[in-house]
């Protein structure tokens, strides 16, 4: 299981509100008590944090508020020691303007390192180059005045896009992967991995016939041209390749495309990354049909050898229990950690905390601040976590950057601990079975037929069976499989055949 810390928000020891390095040591044996494996850190690295990290100056050092690089290698050792693997978040598609190699870039045409980004020169009507737009709104293209042409920002301006077509920016680049792997880094988390070649003549995208008002503004044209290109798979073969010239190491790529696009991302036998994030469980509507053929067609679709995951959220995605409320969240909590294949879970989602509420003078999100009042905004779901009923619930001596949610005085990690029916006792049950029962570590997964809101499944790995049975739903339903009871989300001590509203269960199967 991989367990993503967003590191501003998880713990701060030296007061000044924001979460750090040290933070996460301390905090090391909530996640070997809860049953974690790795651990992903989003970026750590020195940023003007207008994307909040996102946004990177330097790829091989440590942003002060986080600590120093000597505090990197502690916590690595520390993670280490206890049996943990530690992941970094990679953002190659694009820097900070602030790096010193776009400072260079945008200083003359003919700087070496001029092409190390994407300019362009504009339109014959002196306009952006193409219609493309970013991902939080508006033109994809900021024109310099300096120079006299355009430069690419997928994200925000202050993210100038790196053009991977250059040999010397994508050896500079493996460089600094190198660099962490070095120091003994486990592996990384690929950021918008499928954004990082772009067609190379630029043409127009079309223009999405299903866009509305309301919709975001990124979506009015279809990204055709400007994601998803074939030669990206060549990059991302050649950064496997580097990992696994290292003992051990592993790849997770952030890629937003349907199922059978998702797919070419494990790579011709397997050069791809390890695991293509999934992110279905985040944007699918929470009904037991549609997950059940979900579920069978992501698995019938893997390639030979790919390995399947699963994420119920993230820093940029509402979270589980606001998306499907307090009772559904532990089934799909069940549903998470019982499917095959590595689960990923969001920080302080196993103590089941809902998305924030974020007074307008706090907001921080650049998302929210372009696009203000459609939802988009991501404070809500990076709120601090709350560790005990103390002072900003054990996260700080200070204000925190984001404010707590409203009920953390009992919603924190210290009230949920000694108590079995805690939100935190299920993960950490479930997590324990899941080690403990090869069927669900490693097993086949087949799904069973069931009607209503029910969805189950069989795990099978050599004699042993265990069936996963989920009301996604308020009404009792009768299930026809029998077995052990193993775990009950609502604590029941049999299994009858009869599943109560919002009850999942864990049932051993005695052939
Ligand atoms: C990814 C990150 C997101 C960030 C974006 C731009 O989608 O998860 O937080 O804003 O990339 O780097």
């Amino acid at each position: 299981m991989i367990y993503q810390v967003y590191p501003r928000s998880f713990q701060d020891t030296n007061g000044d509100g924001v979460g750090d390095l040290a933070g996460i040591e301390r905090r090391l044996d909530h996640l070997v008590a809860l049953g974690v494996d790795a651990v992903w850190i989003s970026p750590i690295f020195p940023s003007p944090m207008v994307d909040f990290g996102y946004d990177v100056a330097d790829y091989t050092g440590v942003h002060p508020l986080f600590g120093t690089l000597a505090d990197f290698d502690r916590l690595l050792a520390a993670a280490h020691a206890r049996g943990l693997r530690l992941l970094l978040d990679f953002v190659p598609n694009h820097s900070s303007d602030q790096h010193p190699w776009f400072v260079e870039s945008r200083s003359s045409r003919s700087n070496p390192r001029r092409d190390w980004y994407i300019w362009r020169d504009p339109a014959p009507d002196g306009g952006p180059p193409n219609n493309w737009i970013s991902d939080f709104g508006g033109s994809a293209w900021q024109w310099d005045v300096g120079t006299g042409q355009y430069y690419y920002h997928a994200m925000l301006t202050e993210q100038p896009d790196l053009n991977w077509r250059n040999p010397e920016l994508r050896a500079a680049m493996l460089d600094a992967m190198r660099f962490w792997f070095d120091r003994g880094t486990d592996g990384f988390r690929v950021d918008i991995l499928w954004h990082m070649i772009k067609h190379a003549d630029f043409p127009d995208n079309p223009a999405n016939p299903d866009w509305r008002e309301g919709m975001a503004d990124m979506h009015k044209v279809l990204q055709l041209h400007s994601t998803d290109q074939p030669d990206v798979f060549a990059i991302a073969a050649e950064m496997r390749a580097l990992a696994d010239s290292y003992d051990d190491r592993v790849l997770v790529g952030e890629i937003y495309l349907p199922v059978e696009r998702l797919m070419a991302y494990y790579g011709k036998d397997g050069d791809g990354v390890h695991l293509p994030f999934n992110f279905q469980l985040i944007d699918a509507a929470w009904d037991a049909r549609s997950l059940h053929r979900m579920i069978r067609d992501y698995d019938a679709a893997l390639p030979q050898g790919g390995w399947p995951n699963w994420v119920l959220g993230n820093h940029d995605r509402p979270r589980i229990a606001t998306r499907v409320g307090e009772a559904q969240a532990r089934v799909a909590a069940m549903l998470l950690l019982t499917l095959r294949g590595t689960p990923t879970l969001y920080y302080g989602d196993e103590i089941g905390l809902t998305d924030g509420a974020i007074p307008p003078d706090r907001v921080r999100d650049p998302r929210e601040l372009r696009e203000p009042g459609l939802g988009f905004g991501r404070d809500p779901v990076r709120t601090p976590m709350a560790w005990d009923g103390g002072p900003q619930a054990g996260f700080s001596a200070a204000e925190p950057w984001l404010p707590l949610h409203a009920n953390w005085r009992t919603r924190n990690v210290a009230g949920q601990a000694d108590d079995a029916r805690s939100m935190l006792s299920l993960h950490r049950d479930l997590l324990r079975l899941r080690r403990a029962h090869s069927a669900l570590a490693t097993g086949s997964l087949t799904m069973i037929e069931a009607e209503g809101d029910v969805i189950a499944y069989q795990r099978v790995s050599g004699s042993e069976r265990i069936v996963v049975a989920l009301n996604l739903g308020r009404d009792p339903q009768a299930v026809p499989v029998r077995g052990t009871l193993l775990l009950s989300t609502i604590g029941s001590d049999v299994f009858t055949g009869r599943l109560e509203p919002d009850e999942g269960v864990i049932l051993l199967v005695q052939d």
